[in-house]
């Protein structure tokens, strides 16, 4: 019997918990006469090396930095939602042959499909699964089934680092389930004709990246990367053999994804730093193209319209230029804060600094908020079975 509902979608807490491996970001729900609103959100930088390839391994170290960001921003809410990476889960759409199947006969059949592409013995793993509905396969009619697993162990350390700080985990959810919801609710549609449209939601963060493609609120496809913002920083840690933390300062400020004609009188520091991350950009277009490529086969020539970034990472200067000139795709931030009120003492300028880095935190604190477009449980879901589990990342992360 699972112990953890992995594909839950119940309200329940007013936290979001987003654990990553460069920060720890939390943000607060409420409700009001003007309906839902974000009522606090707060980050600390995640203690060195105490999350790898997006699991913790020191959850005492990831409960001190959380109980720092619930005294310094008067965090007073106890109960939280945390959220598993896209490369701590196996998601998987399988279809079972029949229809009108008794739990039991789901289960099995979907156990028995997915069960050689778990990492870990499957009594180490916690699983879920959800009907998404029947399917047609020539004459028989299959059962579609959403199945989603993490090893047990990476739930209970979020759990742990959750109790450390003295909040009280009640449910956990899965990433680009999570991210779909915050930037699709908040931000991205403003009316149902561009909520049809194929888009690209791309979530650059520090040691990975994640590809999301999405139509009509249906979750096509998702892959992660071990490419992220902190592999532009080691590079030019290495290039310009500086500290970790004095090649995280160039980069923020020197480096450069694109050279347009806008900006081609840049500095020669610029374009060096500019020479040492682009060919980890051009690593992740490739494999962008790569997804993209996929996606159109698979599904008859449809392509992606529009391409979203979001995450820390996407706040390389220049990046989305350089997505854009070499997809041929319009590129642009998403924005999981636009359409959201905020309370308190929240000064606009430091919300909106926070925005890119806060999609998933806050994707989890608006379980509560009502679904304009995705429904309740944005989980009308078909995803494709691309997920690469445990790959090697380039860990790194700022204490
Ligand atoms: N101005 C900037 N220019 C370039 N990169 C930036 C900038 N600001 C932040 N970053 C990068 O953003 C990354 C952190 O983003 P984010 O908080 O989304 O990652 P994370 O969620 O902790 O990581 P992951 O999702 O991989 O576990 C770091 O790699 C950092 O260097
Ligand atoms: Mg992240």
């Amino acid at each position: 019997m699972a112990k953890y509902k992995l594909l839950s979608r119940g309200p329940q807490a007013k936290l979001g918990l987003d654990i990553g491996s460069r920060f720890i970001k939390l943000a607060q729900s409420g409700t009001s006469s003007q309906g839902v609103q974000l009522v606090n959100v707060g980050y600390a930088a995640t203690p060195l090396g105490s999350v790898t390839d997006g699991v913790i391994n020191n959850a005492e170290a990831i409960g001190e930095a959380l109980t720092q960001i619930v005294k310094h921003f008067h965090f007073k809410e106890k109960k939280v939602v945390c959220s598993l990476p896209g490369r701590a889960v196996v998601i998987r759409q399988v279809s079972v042959p029949g229809v009108n199947l008794n739990d039991k006969e789901i289960r099995g059949a979907a156990l028995s499909e997915v069960e050689r592409f778990l990492p870990f013995p499957l009594d180490e793993m916690e699983y879920d699964y959800e009907v998404l509905g029947e399917v047609q396969q020539g004459e028989v009619k299959q059962t579609s089934v959403l199945f989603v697993a993490a090893h047990r162990e990476a739930i209970q350390r979020r759990i742990e680092a959750a109790h450390v700080a003295g909040l009280e985990s009640v449910e956990i959810d899965v990433d680009p389930f999570v991210l779909l919801r915050s930037v699709v609710e908040s931000s991205l549609f403003d009316d149902q004709d561009t909520f049809t449209q194929t888009f690209l939601l791309i979530d650059m963060g520090a040691t990975s990246t994640s590809l999301n493609i999405l139509k009509n609120g249906v979750l096509r496809f998702t892959r992660v990367f071990a490419v992220g913002g902190d592999t532009l920083t080691h590079a030019i840690e290495s290039g310009y053999g500086l500290t970790y933390l004095e090649a995280e300062k160039l980069k923020r400020e020197k480096a450069v994804a694109f050279i347009d004609e806008e900006i081609a009188q840049i500095s020669e520091e610029e374009r060096d730093a500019h020479e040492l991350v682009r060919p980890h950009i051009e690593t992740l277009a490739l494999e962008i193209r790569r997804s993209l490529a996929y996606y159109t086969s698979k599904y008859r020539g449809e392509g992606v319209t529009k391409i979203l970034l979001t995450g820390g990472g996407s706040l390389l200067r220049g990046v989305a230029a350089f997505f854009e000139e070499d997809l041929g795709i319009p590129v642009s931030h998403a924005n999981p804060l636009k359409n959201i009120y905020y309370i308190g003492d929240m000064k606009d300028e430091a919300v909106a600094k926070m925005a890119p880095y806060m999609g998933v935190a806050l994707g989890l604190a608006m379980r509560q908020m009502p679904q304009k477009f995705l429904g309740r449980h944005c989980l009308n879901v078909t995803i494709e079975p691309t997920y690469e589990f445990g790959s090697a990342t380039q860990a790194g992360s700022l204490s």
